[in-house]
C-alpha cells in the first residue's frame, strides 16, 4: 500500500546506500581474488538486483550464474527441509565460487545451497549478502560479505518479495503489521 509520498513501507536504505555499499564490498571481494577468477552465482529470485550492483563494481574476471532453491513454506518453522528448484549450469570443479544471496534470515538455505555445492568441488566458496538477520538465526551460518545487519523487521524491496510482490523497488524498507 503506498503512503503519500509513493513510498511502499518505511525506508530503511536507499538506492544510494545500496550501492554505494556494493561497492564497498565488491571493492573488497576484487582484492581478495584478485587475480583470480570467480564465478558469481545469484540465488533466485531474491538477490537479483543485488547481484547486478556488485557485478558492476567487480574488477575482477567474473561469470554468472544462477541457482534456486525450494522455499520451505511460509510457516516458518524449522522444517529444514530444502531443494534445488533450478541448478547451475557452469562446472564449478575448482572453481572461486561467490554465492549471492539477498538475505539470510534463519540460515536454513545457504547451509543447504553451501553443503550442495561444496560436493562439486570448487576452489573456494564464499557467500555475500545484502541483508543479514541475525536475530533469527537456527544454523550456525555466517555469510563472508554482509551489506547491511537488520532488526527482525518485515523487509521488502531490492528483490525482497511480499507474495512476490515489491521485488522491484529501488530501496530497502519494511512493513509495519498494520499494513
Ligand atoms: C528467502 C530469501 C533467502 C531465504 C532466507 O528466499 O531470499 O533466500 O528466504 O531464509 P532462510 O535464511 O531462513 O533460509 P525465498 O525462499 O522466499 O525465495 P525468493 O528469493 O524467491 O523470495
Ligand atoms: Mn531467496
Ligand atoms: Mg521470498
Amino acid at each position: 500500500k503506498a503512503s503519500e509520498s509513493g513510498i511502499f513501507g518505511k525506508i530503511l536504505y536507499t538506492e544510494e546506500q545500496i550501492r554505494e555499499r556494493a561497492k564497498e564490498l565488491a571493492k573488497q571481494i576484487s582484492t581478495d581474488f584478485e587475480g583470480e577468477e570467480l564465478i558469481v552465482i545469484g540465488t533466485l529470485k531474491g538477490s537479483v538486483l543485488w547481484m547486478c550492483d556488485l557485478l558492476k563494481e567487480l574488477t575482477i574476471d567474473t561469470s554468472i550464474d544462477f541457482i534456486k532453491a525450494s522455499s520451505y513454506g511460509s510457516s516458518t518453522t524449522s522444517s529444514g527441509v530444502v531443494k534445488i528448484k533450478m541448478d547451475t549450469d557452469m562446472n564449478l570443479y575448482q572453481k572461486n565460487v561467490l554465492i549471492i544471496e539477498d538475505i539470510v534470515d534463519t540460515g536454513t538455505t545457504l547451509t543447504f545451497l553451501l553443503e550442495k555445492l561444496k560436493e562439486r568441488n570448487p576452489k573456494t566458496i564464499k557467500v555475500c549478502t545484502m541483508l543479514d538477520k541475525p536475530s533469527r538465526r537456527t544454523t550456525g551460518f555466517v555469510a563472508d560479505y554482509i551489506g547491511f545487519t537488520v532488526d527482525d523487521l518485515f523487509i521488502i524491496g531490492y528483490g525482497l518479495d511480499f507474495d512476490q510482490k515489491y521485488r522491484g523497488l529501488p530501496y530497502i524498507s519494511y512493513l509495519q503489521p498494520e499494513e
